[in-house]
């Protein structure tokens, strides 16, 4: 998959980006939940391919302690000036998901967000990356996943179900699931029924 964001960057073709600004507030809520049973001060979170950061610079303005992790070099600079604008510190870190212990990243987070990245990725590399977050991640930690469901698309995302989300994540328990609003995604994408699901770490 890297291949592909690293066009689409260069090109500029996000429509998660487009997606994120129109319907950011379905995810408010879901932040402000967790927000509320945790109470401040939030603690560490970490946004999995963060892209251009923006739902990190959200997460930092309310008040998280935020690393986002991208592979992408030009996404991450438009993270750096996204998060520079925005007046807020964001840690910033050039490194695979799968290889997050050798990443320096520390660990101890208690909000984990994976938008659009377990979905497009291998089963190995699906297990990489689960083995890596679950090490990273405080015990109790939440994880907000957003995943199509499955299907044969060529070279994007193929989706990932529930069955194969807690299959992974085997330390990890699903206690919600929810349709995202997909008025905001191109055609075709709009049936690949986008869900976010939470999980909590044992
Ligand atoms: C669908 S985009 C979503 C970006 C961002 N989460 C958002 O919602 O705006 C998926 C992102 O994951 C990144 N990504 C894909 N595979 C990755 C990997 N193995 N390690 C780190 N980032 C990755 C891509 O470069 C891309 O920025």
């Amino acid at each position: 998959m890297r291949w592909l964001y690293t066009l689409g960057y260069a090109i500029g073709w996000k429509p998660w980006e487009t997606a994120a600004e129109r319907d950011g507030a379905r995810l408010t809520a879901l932040y402000e939940r967790e927000e509320q049973e945790r109470g401040r001060p939030y603690g560490a979170a970490l946004d999995l391919g963060c892209g251009t950061a923006i739902h990190a610079v959200e997460l930092a303005k309310r008040g998280w302690k935020v690393t986002g992790v991208e592979i992408v070099p030009k996404a991450l600079r438009a993270a750096r000036e996204r998060a520079r604008a925005a007046g807020v510190e964001v840690q910033l870190v050039e490194a695979d998901v799968t290889k997050l212990r050798t990443a320096g990243i520390g660990s101890d987070y208690r909000l984990v967000l994976d938008f659009g990245v377990f979905h497009g990725l291998t089963e190995a590399q699906r297990q990489a990356m689960a083995g890596e977050v679950t090490s990273v991640a405080a015990p109790g930690a939440l994880l907000l996943m957003i995943a199509f469901a499955p299907g044969r698309r060529g070279p994007l995302p193929r989706g990932a179900s529930r069955g194969e989300i807690e299959s992974t994540y085997s330390r990890w328990k699903v206690v919600g699931e929810e349709a995202l609003p997909v008025s905001a995604l191109p055609g075709p994408v709009r049936n690949w029924e986008p869900r976010v699901y939470r999980l909590r770490r044992d």
